[in-house]
């Protein structure tokens, strides 16, 4: 199993101050210096979502990534002209289609692709006509899964918001959804990922949950890394996802 590593909030911290000065050449931490830690604690690919309202990361720190960073680029965009079309200028290896809400703190459900089925097949057929691979970040429901198959995307993220929030009996029904969306998108030929609330201590649940190819994984990361640094907190993750029996 694979780890992208989200490094948004790196981002998200340079902007507390850095959105007043965005010139200053000393704005710090840098995604980028995160994101060559993070390889040399073992990511396989870096993640970043270019939100409309630019309140993480900016334009130039994709550009920046996409150069100076060796790693797979993958990049979390809205279904929107104005997002598609950095998309097609970047060329990130992989893009992952989310909904994005103003007012939301983070990605809070996902994507209605089978909802906005034309729009979505529209925008993921400009993508694919640049060789980047999409991904869909959908909820684990299995009419997602279908639309997804559908639409023509190469994979599905499964929203593991819910599952991360649940507590008890609610948590075992959050893995039997994420277990059929899993199993029903292997078997329609998407490639099954999953992000969103993962950390280490409820990524152990995720292996209960079959053909997980890569899991996206953010806050909880760069959390740890205050306590450890960038490099130690993705080595322990890796580490941690070893056992996952597939
Ligand atoms: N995957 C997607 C599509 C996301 O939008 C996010 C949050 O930015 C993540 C994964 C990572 O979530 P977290 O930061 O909770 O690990």
């Amino acid at each position: 199993m694979l780890l992208g590593v989200n490094i948004d909030h790196v981002a998200t911290l340079r902007q507390a101050r850095y959105a007043l000065l965005p010139d200053s050449p000393n704005a710090e931490p840098s995604p980028l210096v995160a994101a060559m830690d993070a390889r040399e604690g073992g990511a396989d690919s870096i993640t970043i979502h270019v939100r409309g309202d630019r309140r993480h990361m900016q334009d130039r720190d994709a550009f920046e990534l996409r150069r100076a960073c060796p790693l797979p680029l993958n990049l979390e965009l809205g279904v929107t002209p104005e997002m598609v079309a950095l998309a097609l200028e970047l060329k990130p290896d992989f893009a992952c289609l989310v909904p994005e809400k103003r007012e939301e703190v983070t990605t809070e459900g996902g994507l209605d692709a089978a909802g906005r089925l034309a729009e979505v097949k529209a925008a993921v057929k400009q993508l694919q006509e640049k060789q980047i691979r999409v991904s869909l970040f959908i909820d684990p429901e299995i009419d997602q899964v279908a639309a997804a198959a559908e639409i023509g995307a190469e994979m599905i993220e499964l929203h593991t918001g819910c599952f991360s929030n649940a507590v008890n009996g609610g948590l075992e029904a959050e893995i039997s959804r994420l277990r059929a969306a899993a199993e029903r998108g292997h078997a329609l030929g998407l490639q099954v990922n999953a992000g969103h609330g993962i950390n280490y201590a409820n990524l152990r649940r995720l292996d209960e949950v079959p053909h997980l190819a890569e899991l996206n994984i953010g806050h909880a990361l760069v959390s740890r890394a205050l306590r450890v640094g960038m490099t130690a907190a993705v080595r322990e993750m890796k580490e941690a996802m070893e056992t996952y029996p597939g």
